[in-house]
């Protein structure tokens, strides 16, 4: 066990958003631990970095994974002190009445259950450790109503609510949970979604769309001293998307 000044642990960081996150943060003291469900994009996210990184292929639905990999931080950095809950999927684009139960238990299992899951574990770790950072990846959606996406925005509204309360709950661990609420950004996920809807959605963000490293800086700001009094927050950084 080596001891690093900060330990750090991103989920989904194989994808855009993570994989910009983890070099965000990716500091001279830092150590990471790189998460997903794709061992071959973990592979190349963690070959960019310059820190020690350990990978590790979680499936973020089931919580004894996710258990194993916060255990594995420790074992091997010697602790845990900024937990990124960040990996998620999009739902079919379709309006409620079209969508099946199957749309919907992914997107609960993964986009809530997912941060459930990495909450947990990260504050049963970071409580007798005297405290942390808990970063949550929520979205726009979660705020505003995004139309013909209901599973991803009913979720992503439970993962600012769950933060908000988990804020309260551990303030006095010193444990600061916060969340993340992008616009829309090119990633793997956006790519998913239909032309005709990037064509509307790129309409409604004023500075247009974004681009991973656009919000890559919220998450450095939560992860680190500069944010030691915020908590419970929503940050939105979203190219002007819910300002109307
Ligand atoms: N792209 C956008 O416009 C946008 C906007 C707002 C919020 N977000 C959020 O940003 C986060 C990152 O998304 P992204 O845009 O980088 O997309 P992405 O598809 O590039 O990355 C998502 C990553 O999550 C991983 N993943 C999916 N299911 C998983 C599971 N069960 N366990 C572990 N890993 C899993 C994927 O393999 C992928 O690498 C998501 O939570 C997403 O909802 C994205």
């Amino acid at each position: 066990m080596t001891d690093h000044d900060r330990v750090v642990l991103v989920t989904g960081a194989a994808g855009g958003l993570g994989a910009a996150v983890a070099r965000r943060l990716a500091e001279p003291g830092t150590a990471l631990v790189l998460c997903d469900l794709s061992g071959p994009g973990l592979t190349a996210v963690a070959r960019s970095l310059d820190v020690p990184v350990l990978t590790r292929v979680v499936d973020v639905g089931d919580a004894e994974q996710v258990d194993a990999a916060v255990t594995a931080a420790v074992a091997e950095f010697g602790g845990l002190h900024v937990m990124v809950n960040n990996a998620g999927v999009i739902a079919p684009n379709a309006r409620i009445h079209n969508l099946t139960a199957a749309d919907w238990d992914l997107a609960v299992r993964v986009n809530l259950m997912g941060v459930v899951h990495g909450m947990t574990s990260a504050i049963r770790v970071m409580r007798p450790a005297g405290g942390g950072s808990v970063i949550n990846t929520a979205s726009v959606a979660g705020l505003t109503a995004w139309a013909y996406a209901a599973p991803y925005g009913a979720t992503k509204a439970a993962v600012v609510h769950l933060t908000k309360i988990a804020a309260v709950e551990y303030a006095k661990d010193r444990i600061r949970v916060n969340c993340v609420c992008p616009g829309t950004f090119e990633s793997g996920m956006s790519a998913k979604i239909p032309r005709e809807a990037m064509a509307a959605m790129e309409a409604r963000h004023p500075l247009g769309f974004g681009v991973p490293d656009d919000v890559a800086g919220a998450f450095a700001y939560l992860a680190g001293e500069e944010s030691r009094w915020t908590t419970g927050a929503a940050i939105v950084v979203d190219g002007g998307y819910a300002a109307p």
